[in-house]
């Protein structure tokens, strides 16, 4: 019995020493320590043995488990180490090797353009808020006194959901919606998205962007209109900027304007970026029209205002040069990152 457990022993202790993976250890407690390992039948065995030898022989039987569970351990540790320090070997940072470059990208010019505009205008008092792009017919025409079949409608074709929710055509709609909320004094600017069912080309996008921008109080005059206007273009395009309002027509403002600033590349006498006039062309505005005010819950004979509208890509497109306003869609960092 005493020389069969030293053989178990020994060669335990030697399967345990040649093993080089952690399954090849386990596959050796379970072969001598398990159930049905060869350690345990020894101790099946114990029936055989007289029993004033039984407690000697059990005693060097867990000597032996002892022994080759520490054995096992002690291995076990060893070849958990070895393959920690194989690993942190393969794994070693070559801190010599060039870095990854981490690109990153760059705001847009309509971003850039965007901020600038809120800037200025924050800086006169006024709030930023933003409308829906999917619109009511009701928001994007009737209160802006544009019913059912008026020319500027035809004008003004977009993408219809149904007869009356369409994708809006002009920020103007969410001079309607400020109106409607009953808070008044209203100085704001509204930036966002429109759409309109225009062809692609170097200045037409079915997609593109406006900035509304709408004060309603008492005694507000053309004066006010005049001298806001007058102040942004010149913060926007340089104290030496001048403005002509040149009258037009919206359905939504009477009067209404169209304002022109003096040309920022030539000082207004005349070069191929204001195509000789001297003057280009940069937003359209006007005051409220008192139908419209009406519309929207105001009294018309308390209250008055104006309003302006602004095509953000214009005036990306006129700050930064840039001739084609494709350009602006397309996303390539590489012309983004001029800006
Ligand atoms: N919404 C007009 C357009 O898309 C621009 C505009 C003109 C806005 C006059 C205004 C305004 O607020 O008063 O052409």
């Amino acid at each position: 019995m005493k020389e069969q457990l030293e053989k178990i022993k020994e060669e335990a202790l030697k399967q345990i020493e040649a093993s080089d993976a952690l399954e090849k250890l386990n596959e050796i407690r379970v072969a001598y320590l398990g159930k049905k390992g060869q350690l345990t039948s020894v101790l099946k065995g114990m029936k055989d043995v007289a029993p004033e030898d039984r407690p000697k022989v059990g005693q060097m039987v867990n000597e032996a488990r002892e022994l080759i569970e520490a054995k096992l351990e002690e291995t076990k540790t060893a070849l958990a180490k070895k393959a920690r320090e194989e690993q942190m070997k393969k794994e070693v940072i070559d801190v010599t090797l060039p870095a990854k470059k981490n690109r990153i990208g760059h705001s847009h010019p309509n971003t850039v353009a965007l901020e600038e505009v809120e800037r200025i205008f924050i800086g006169m008092g006024y709030e930023v808020v933003e409308g829906p792009e999917v619109e009511y017919d009701e928001y994007n025409f009737e209160k802006l006194n544009i019913p059912a079949n008026h020319p500027a409608k035809d004008e003004q074709d977009t993408f219809y959901i149904n007869k009356e929710i369409l994708l809006r055509t002009q920020t103007s709609s969410c001079q309607a919606r400020e109106m409607e909320k009953g808070k008044l004094p209203i100085r704001m600017i509204s930036p966002g998205r429109v759409f309109r069912s225009d062809e692609v080309d170097a200045t037409h996008s079915p997609s593109f962007h406006q900035i509304e921008g709408l004060v309603i109080d008492k005694n507000i005059t053309f004066a006010d209109l005049k001298g806001t206007l007058a102040e942004f273009s010149r913060e926007l395009f340089g104290p030496e900027t001048k403005v002509k309002f040149r009258p037009h027509h919206f359905p939504f403002t009477e009067p209404s304007a169209e304002v022109d600033v003096s040309c920022f590349k030539c000082g207004g006498k005349g070069c191929r970026f204001c195509k000789g006039s001297g003057w280009i062309e940069i937003l359209g505005c006007g005051m409220v029209h008192p139908h419209v005010l009406e519309m929207c819950g105001i009294d018309p004979n308390e209250y008055t205002g104006f309003a302006f509208g602004v095509g953000l890509e214009r005036i990306a497109l006129l700050k930064y040069e840039i001739d084609d306003m494709r350009l602006l869609y397309e996303n390539d960092i590489r012309f983004l990152k001029q800006f």
